[in-house]
């Protein structure tokens, strides 16, 4: 099978399609058919050698990409959840390397895809929307309360914007402003240009912020606490960046709470649960662009830019050949 693969970190240029074997799935384990795999933020920085937290899991040959969706192949000997043939899509252990025509995964990495979306549009949502998941619960944000995203265009973004107005908030998004009308499209109520150096001075009485961005920015970090209410959530996605002193000390003075996400849910019941949401039509999945794997250094400079809307994702297998093994 075909599989995107690194034997050295670097640029995009590392990235080569090779023939490896089809893994074979152990007792807790399935076998996907991977149709498609998202990209995302960490697939360049595992491809650059890593970061703070990530370079001690790197060892080199590496197989890229952390989610994505496709069909059933093979259950292991315990897995009674799936069976030959279901759409799945899901988060498998990291490192397993989603860019591949076949995975195998822990069975309770997984969950039905949504019954109303496209395998590419599957195979983007699992990794950014456990994120979001986890940052708008461990945000507790509640009908009528006003949510700060930063960075709410990009695939986390998007997706806490959506999972916070279906839980009633009132919810300000940051963004450049070519994507206000997006943001807007979305369900944002009010939307803010972060690159309006005081834009922190438009904000005020905010009982959580969700700081989705993909860059790390000291100053944002500090004027958005500054805007939290008394008893407010400050919730971040940015782990290698760790909360300073003196953001702690505005937190404490508030009474206000500091998380970073570290995604440490149920997965297949969390992406069961947002499946329901999408299905329902209340949260949708935005693609700005569709990569064949033979374009996979494209899609990375792409994301690398920052400024991507929504998701990318890797095509792996196009979607009528499931229809046609159907037929
Ligand atoms: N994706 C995951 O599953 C995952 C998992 C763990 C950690 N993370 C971390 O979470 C962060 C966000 O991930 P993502 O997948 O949402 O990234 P992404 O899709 O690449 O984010 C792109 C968005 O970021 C916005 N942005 C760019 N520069 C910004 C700035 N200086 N301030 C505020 N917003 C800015 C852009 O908005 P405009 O174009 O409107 O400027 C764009 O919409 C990354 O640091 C990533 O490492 C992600």
């Amino acid at each position: 099978m075909k599989a995107i693969r690194i034997h050295e970190f670097g640029g995009p240029e590392v990235m080569k399609i090779e023939e490896i074997e089809i893994p074979v799935p152990k007792a807790d384990e399935i076998l996907v058919k991977m149709f498609a795999s998202g990209i995302n933020p960490a697939d360049y920085v595992v491809r650059q050698g890593g970061n703070v937290i990530l370079k001690p899991f790197l060892k080199l040959p590496l197989g890229l990409g952390l989610d994505g969706a496709g069909t059933v192949e093979e259950t292991g000997s315990d897995v009674s959840r799936f069976k030959k043939g279901d759409k799945v899509y899901g988060l498998p252990n990291f490192l397993n390397g989603t860019y591949a025509e076949f995975i195998a995964a822990k069975a309770n990495q997984f969950a039905i895809m949504p019954n109303n979306v496209s395998f590419n549009e599957a195979g983007a949502i699992p990794s950014c929307a456990l994120m979001a998941w986890d940052g708008t619960n461990l945000g507790k944000v509640n009908a009528g309360q006003k949510m700060l995203i930063h960075g709410a265009a990009g695939g986390i973004g998007s997706l806490a914007l959506q999972f916070a107005k279906a839980k009633g908030a009132y919810v300000i998004g940051t963004a450049s402003r070519y994507n206000f009308d997006f943001l807007k499209q979305l369900g944002a109520d009010e939307v803010i240009d972060y690159k309006d150096e005081n834009f922190g001075g438009l904000l005020a009485a905010i009982d959580v912020v969700f700081d989705a961005s993909p860059v790390f920015n000291e100053g944002a970090r500090m004027m958005m606490a500054a805007a939290l209410k008394d008893y407010g959530r400050f919730v971040s996605v940015q782990l290698p960046h760790a909360f300073s002193e003196e953001f702690l000390g505005i937190l404490t003075r508030k009474n206000a709470e500091a998380k970073m996400i570290r995604r440490e849910l149920d997965i297949a019941q969390s992406l069961s649960d947002i499946a329901k949401l999408i299905e329902a039509g209340k949260v949708s999945i935005v693609i700005s662009k569709v990569y064949p794997m033979g374009e996979v250094a494209e899609a990375h400079t792409a994301l690398e830019t920052k400024h991507v809307r929504g998701k990318i994702v890797l095509e792996i297998r196009k979607e009528n050949e499931s229809r046609n093994e159907a037929d």
